[in-house]
């Protein structure tokens, strides 16, 4: 049977300042599977990052129901949703967000401390290639070594879902693949649910499902039939 992880209904996300409304997300309703590869394409201003801020409880909605593991979010205060994220959620972004002065390995490390759960620091560079550049630092890694340290500090916990927004937006074609390949494996390999979002269309086809986005609406939701491993994608 397959298990639904999130469950959204009618989820709305009103921004209000003195001279303007937004509604950055406008009714969205989609339910997200377990183990699934989840696309969010769309163009700027689309909504994608506020979608993934009130998924990983960063920010909350303004009204709607948002349920993980059958259990609302959008009713947690700030203690239940820190718990929520730590117990739970990885994260990549665009900037790596690496720590200049520790090593690799070191950087790492930060992000098992989060969890119980966590994975042997040498398994995961090891599956990321970068056992063997351990004891270096970020400054002497390229832009696509980089996300990869990231995307190990981000799996080193072993979350349940791993949250990717423009993962590849500062890489070229070749590293992007890469980066994205590594992802799916990692997908395959512990079962993480992984919700990635971007502008890019190529991406689509690298997932389960492709749900696109404009002006805080969805606009269509697309299950691929076969998955198409990311080092075969075009690039847009
Ligand atoms: N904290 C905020 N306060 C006010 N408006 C916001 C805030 N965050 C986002 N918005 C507005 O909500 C809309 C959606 O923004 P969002 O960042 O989710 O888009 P996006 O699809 O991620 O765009 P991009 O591809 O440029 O990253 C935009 O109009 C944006 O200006
Ligand atoms: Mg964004």
């Amino acid at each position: 049977m397959e298990e639904i992880v999130y469950s959204l209904k009618d989820v709305k996300k009103i921004f209000k300042s003195s001279s303007e409304i937004t509604h950055a997300l406008d009714g969205i309703t989609f339910d997200i599977k377990k183990g699934e590869i989840v696309v969010i394409l769309g163009p700027s201003g689309s909504g994608k990052s506020t979608m993934l801020n009130v998924l990983s409880g960063i920010d909350i909605p303004t009204s709607g129901q948002i349920l993980y593991n059958n259990v609302r979010i959008d009713k947690m205060n700030d203690k239940e949703l820190t718990d929520y994220r730590k117990e739970n959620l990885g994260f990549i972004f665009q900037s790596y967000n690496l720590i200049p002065n520790l090593t690799i390995y070191e950087n790492v490390e930060l992000g098992s401390h989060l969890s119980k759960d966590s994975l042997n620091i040498n398994d995961i560079l090891d599956i990321v290639g970068l056992l063997e550049m351990k004891n270096k630092f970020p400054y002497q890694l390229s832009g696509g070594q980089m996300q990869r340290v990231a995307i190990a500090r981000a799996i080193s916990k072993n979350p349940k879902v791993l949250f990717c927004d423009e993962p590849t937006g500062a890489l070229d074609e070749k590293t992007g693949k890469q980066t994205l390949k590594l992802i799916q494996d990692i997908n395959k390999k512990y079962l993480t649910t992984v919700i990635i979002v971007t502008h890019n269309p190529s991406i689509a086809k690298i997932g389960n499902v492709c749900i696109k986005m404009n002006s805080g609406k969805v606009v269509s939701v697309n299950r691929n039939e076969t998955i198409v491993d990311a080092d075969e994608i075009g690039w847009a």
